[in-house]
């Protein structure tokens, strides 16, 4: 249960009325560096928030500034680090306009007293439909041959059919179970891991819950969709691709630090792997000559991390993230009161100080 530190000082307003508003009566302030649904920076305006729209502010603009905020709103692509948050002294929000929550620093968080609120759901289904997507596209070779085509070249590449194939789901989360219902009509057989003990959900959906040995063994198509918050090393090392079918096929839309960069290289130039697909890189946009080699690989396809980058799922985000907001925002607007000790007491109700 994370508790948010009360701000420092009471919130009460020039005019001695208690203040809806910040400490010193001044307005909660907000920082949003993403671009997020307009909604929920309606939302928090709705509320008395003072909100700075700067989606692409950089990490070195962040720090410089990140100490007049109480609020901080992003998506994945800045890590909320130990520095952030030291630096951030009034923080008491951090807003995760996004699924997962790995890149934050919880325990730095939780010592600072910062509550975090992310939108854990909401891209369910749009990360289940790329994961099909990268699938057939990996299957079917459709971007080099689109590709191809418009250099003016005409080349029927080959392919197979998803019919048939194994399709083994390590993660059988909300979008790992998600993908497999959705593969339901393909005639595919689908085998699962997952840490958790998960069998009844795991054969309403036709499916079967295997060890991750035999998952990596029998599988001719594998999708990552474990959540990396539960995990401290990459998923696929190289003794995970040693067990893999020859030409495997590689399906990431999770974290690129689910899968050993390096050991994934040597799959590739080896030709153990026959695809990876994927939606996530090591870092976003990419930068390390490594991963510019495998993204310029053939046998390669990212997308610019897009699993999520759909109408509904942000419309989605906000959905899950303004009723926690609203409720982190009116915690902290609730007024603190020094006992007679000088310790500061609970938080009242606005009832008893009309
Ligand atoms: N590409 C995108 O834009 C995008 C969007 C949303 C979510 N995601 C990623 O998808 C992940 C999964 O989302 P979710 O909502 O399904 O999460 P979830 O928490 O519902 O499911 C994750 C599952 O993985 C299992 N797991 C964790 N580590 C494992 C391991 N080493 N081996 C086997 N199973 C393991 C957990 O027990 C859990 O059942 C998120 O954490 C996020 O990183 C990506």
């Amino acid at each position: 249960m994370q508790t948010i530190k009360p701000l420092d000082k009471s919130p009460t307003a020039a005019n001695g009325n208690i203040a809806v508003n910040g400490h010193d009566g001044s307005a909660l302030r907000a920082i949003v560096i993403d671009k997020i649904d307009a909604k929920i920076i309606k939302e928090l305006r709705r509320h008395g928030v003072d909100v700075k729209d700067s989606p692409g502010m950089s990490r070195g603009e962040l720090l410089g500034e990140i100490g007049q905020y109480h609020i901080l709103i992003g998506r994945t692509r800045m890590p909320v680090d130990k520095e952030i948050l030291e630096k951030g002294t009034n923080l008491r929000i951090v807003g995760r306009a996004a699924v997962g929550t790995d890149n934050i620093d919880f325990a730095a968080a939780e010592r600072n007293g910062v509550k975090v609120i992310n939108a854990p759901g909401a891209a369910t289904e749009s990360v289940a439909e790329l994961a099909l997507t990268l699938t057939f596209m990996a299957l079917r070779g459709v971007y080099n041959g689109s590709a191809m085509l418009k250099n003016g070249e005409f080349f029927k590449n080959s392919g197979v059919e998803l019919a048939g194939k194994t399709v083994g789901i390590i993660g059988f989360g909300r979008i790992g179970s998600r993908f497999a219902e959705v593969l339901r009509p393909f005639n595919v057989n689908v085998i699962v891991n997952d840490i958790a003990k998960m069998n009844g959900r795991v054969k309403e959906l036709g499916a079967e819950f295997v060890g991750m040995n035999e998952l990596l063994a029998r599988s001719d198509i594998i999708s990552l969709h474990v959540n990396m918050e539960a995990n401290t090393k990459p998923v696929i090392d190289g003794s995970s691709f040693a067990m893999m079918k020859d030409g495997a096929i590689l399906i990431n839309t999770v974290r690129a630090a689910a899968v050993d960069m390096h050991a994934l290289q040597r799959s590739l130039a080896s030709g153990k792997l026959g695809f990876y697909a994927s939606d996530v890189l090591w870092n976003e946009p990419p930068k390390d000559p490594k991963e510019l080699e495998i993204i310029a690989k053939d046998n390669v396809l990212i997308t610019p991390h897009i699993g999520a980058q759909t109408n509904e799922a942000q419309g989605r985000v906000a959905e899950i993230m303004i009723p926690n907001l609203v409720e982190a925002i009116k915690e902290l607007k609730r007024p603190v009161y020094p006992a007679d000790n000088g310790d500061f007491v609970d938080r009242l109700e606005y009832h008893f100080i009309e």
